[in-house]
């Protein structure tokens, strides 16, 4: 009985969310079981290795949110523009040192965005969000070690295309076709051309990331080198 009265009351909530955009307020707050564990995983997540927003969150948001129609500059649903730390932190209930109390996160894993329609963001993106709402939330910048001697598939390309990429290339129905989310699909375009095209803006290729800054040069030589070495599954 419990359980349903709070079924009804989330349904609500998330109704009169939608309809409203109001700001958390405390009575949204977890029940204190809950609230333990979110304790314990918010006190885990400010320990671990701290998240880089410039390189690690901000370009989830901008392949994934800050897109056309949706939260970019022109569109700016709902009065949310996703684009920027400043645009990010303002513009939506996150509260530092707490990813389940903020409302952008809460939005993220009860499936309502990306709305239906759009790819979900992948487990990892969603950890990382967590992880660095957790660790309080910061504006850090050139915090991403990168190193051009390291082009192996898992070390460097899967990660920049992970993050940059499979918000809108996974499975068949992606961008142009081009699935970036499985070994094969970047293999395709890397032994064709299209990738490095793409990515390095050249001429008579569709720019990428679409709507999105373009790749460091550091990710553009480790991406241009894993391919010039054979494209392996390495
Ligand atoms: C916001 C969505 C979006 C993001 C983010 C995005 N793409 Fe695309 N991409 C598309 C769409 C849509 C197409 C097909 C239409 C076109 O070519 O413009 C496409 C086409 C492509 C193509 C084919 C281009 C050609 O000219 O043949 C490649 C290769 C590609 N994307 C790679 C990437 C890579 C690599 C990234 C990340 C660095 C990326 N995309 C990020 C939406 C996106």
């Amino acid at each position: 009985m419990k359980k349903k009265i709070l079924a009804i009351a989330a349904i609500t909530g998330v109704v009169f969310y939608a309809c409203q955009r109001q700001v958390s307020s405390p009575a949204d707050a977890p029940d204190s079981v809950t609230s333990q564990a979110n304790t314990a995983e918010s006190a885990a997540d400010a320990k671990a290795a701290q998240v880089c927003f410039e390189g690690e969150v901000l370009p989830i948001f901008q392949s994934s949110c800050a897109k056309s129609g949706c939260h970019d500059a022109a569109s700016h649903k709902e009065g949310l523009v996703l684009d920027s730390y400043n645009h990010i932190v303002r513009g939506e209930g996150i509260v530092p040192g707490n990813a389940r109390a903020s409302e952008l996160f809460q939005q993220i894993i009860n499936g309502k965005m990306p709305p239906a329609g759009n790819p979900k963001l992948t487990n990892t993106q969603v950890v990382t969000i967590r992880k660095w709402i957790n660790q309080g939330a910061k504006n850090t910048s050139n915090c991403l070690t990168c190193d051009t001697s390291i082009y192996t598939y898992t070390g460097a390309v899967s990660v920049i295309l992970g993050g940059h990429c499979v918000s809108c290339h996974t499975g068949i129905n992606g961008g142009g076709g081009v699935d970036l989310s499985t070994y094969t699909g970047v293999r395709t375009v890397a032994l064709n051309g299209r990738l490095v095209g793409a990515v390095t803006h050249a001429a008579g290729y569709s720019p990428m990331p679409q709507g999105a800054p373009m790749l460091s040069d550091c990710n553009i030589t480790q991406i241009e080198k894993w391919v010039a070495a054979g494209a392996a599954n390495n």
